[in-house]
């Protein structure tokens, strides 16, 4: 069919209500470290060499700006930039343009607040500014229409000390500051969690930008740290080879992270992420050098605790976007079905070895408790070719008790170690059993425990020599953070 074709019919106005459509903007479902993210996009797609996240805490009255250095926009730019829908998707992108629909600057700031205005700066040029205020909107405008509005603060004198920069200020938060009052210690309180974070998921979703001292991010006047997922440097984590597909357009890294027991109280509270060691799992998507996704699956398995360590980067050019199905929100993509199965049956690999990693945690039973330190509470005998399991008397806590009045308590237990039902369990259930101590209810006497022989260790060792004891005692081996805690 031509165009001339549609002279034939006649014609309806159906342009948006202005209003309406600014409100639909709101119910995008962005989180508000998802919406400062997609602000943060556009600071780096302008080659900023520093952004500066801050807040002015005033309860509902609070601003909440995002400042960079970048290349600025002059006034029709900055207009454009406002208007949404201001590029078109399908149009071919620059290779480090982290934008997609043209929507980011209109919906993540709508998503968050009801007003926000954008300064800017080009360089030799004088800042300009608009505000988008949806109330100005709803109730006089009722139009898309801009205002000429700089809120109050030293917006403009900041701009005056950027060669070029922009300045992108959120105002009337109302999702999450509604009617509060400024002296409201506890929204204040929560108010400071969500800032921790977006701090933390700036310092993930941009963590390539800042390790690679492209870009620096300060949150609050202090530099935010990049979050790596993989651990690379640490020696016990296990690398898998880069693997090409989609013709080269896409790579596949996989990585095993060290057992808990490889890693110091610190490295491993540090790398459990914003979400925690299970849900951290999985596949991490990055467009460019920007993580989309941060540990999933992309519906090809489930999270399970026995492949938390596996981890697995995938990168993309933005050329794939629509294949790829990013969404708006940039926080979902969707693996095209052509690669399904490829992508299944590398990280099937890296799944099978992060299991290893996992099973070997602090060994069930040590074969020769003499060779190390280490204390088991178990050791495996032998005798005719036969084996057979004998709790190790020189375990601390079993030294610290009477001997003779627990000796038939202990040969019993021995005896009637239910050997070959827990066999079948685990070859029919792979991983169905509880850790020790690991059931909630008995985390407390886990502590007991501990604190106990560490009472009894204290005797003869400084606190010092009496952790490092403990983190080579079963069970507590696997607990290096409470040993930490003591
Ligand atoms: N901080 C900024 N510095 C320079 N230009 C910007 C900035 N923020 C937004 N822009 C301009 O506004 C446009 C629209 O941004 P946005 O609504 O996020 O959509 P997209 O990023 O998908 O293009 C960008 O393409 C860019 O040209
Ligand atoms: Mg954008």
């Amino acid at each position: 069919m031509t165009t001339s074709d549609y002279s034939k019919y006649p014609t309806a106005d159906a342009a948006p209500i202005a209003v309406n459509m600014l409100e639909s903007f709101r119910a995008v479902g962005y989180s508000m470290e998802a919406a400062v993210a997609d602000i943060l996009d556009n600071s780096i797609s302008a080659e900023a060499k520093n952004i500066w996240i801050d807040f002015d805490w005033k309860g509902a009255d609070t601003t909440f700006s995002i400042k960079d250095d970048g290349c600025g926009m002059t006034n029709d730019e900055l207009i454009n930039a406002m208007r949404p829908g201001s590029r078109d998707p399908n149009e071919e992108r620059h290779i480090k343009d982290l934008g997609r629909f043209g929507l980011g600057l209109k919906t993540a700031s709508f998503s968050q607040c009801r007003k926000y205005t954008v300064v800017s700066k080009k360089k030799s040029k004088e800042p300009v500014f608009w505000t988008w205020d949806l109330d100005y909107v709803y109730h006089y405008a009722k139009e898309w229409k801009l205002i000429a509005l700089l809120p109050d603060g030293n917006w403009n004198e900041q701009m005056q000390n950027l060669t070029s920069g922009t300045i992108v200020i959120w105002q009337d938060i109302d999702h999450l500051l509604k009617g509060i009052a400024k002296d409201d210690k506890r929204a204040y309180d929560k108010f400071l969690q969500t800032m921790e974070r977006i701090k933390k998921h700036i310092a993930t979703v941009f963590h390539r930008y800042i390790e690679g001292n492209k870009t620096r991010i300060f949150f609050s006047g202090r530099e935010v740290e990049a979050w790596n997922p993989f651990l690379i440097q640490h020696t016990a984590t296990q690398n898998f080879p880069e693997e090409p597909l989609h013709n080269g357009k896409i790579k596949v890294r996989g990585f095993v992270l060290p057992h808990k027991s490889k890693l110091a109280p610190e490295e491993f509270r540090n790398a459990e992420g914003v979400k925690g060691w299970n849900a951290q799992q999985g596949f991490y998507v990055y467009r460019n050098e920007r993580m989309l996704v941060s540990g999933e699956w992309l519906g090809l398995f489930r999270k399970e605790e026995h492949f938390k360590l596996a981890r697995i980067m995938i990168d993309l050019p933005n050329s794939l976007d629509g294949e790829w199905q990013i969404d708006i929100k940039k926080s979902v993509a969707r693996a095209p079905f052509g690669l399904k199965d490829n992508l299944k049956a590398y990280a099937s690999l890296v799944r099978a070895q992060a299991v290893e990693v996992y099973r070997h945690r602090g060994k069930v039973v040590q074969r020769n408790a003499t060779t190390q330190h280490f204390q088991p509470v178990w050791i495996e005998k032998q005798r005719d070719g036969k084996r057979y399991y004998e709790i190790n008397q020189t375990h601390p806590l079993i030294v610290s008790m009477d001997l003779k009045a627990v000796k038939p308590l202990i040969r019993l237990l021995e005896e009637t170690l239910p050997v070959p039902l827990i066999v079948i369990n685990e070859s029919e259930n792979p991983d169905s059993f509880f850790r020790p101590f690991e059931r909630v209810a008995a985390s407390s006497e886990l502590k007991e425990l501990l604190k106990a022989v560490y009472n009894s260790l204290l005797n003869t060792n400084t606190p010092e020599q009496a952790k490092n004891r403990l983190l080579l005692i079963e069970p507590f081996n696997e607990y290096p953070e409470l040993i930490e805690c003591l």
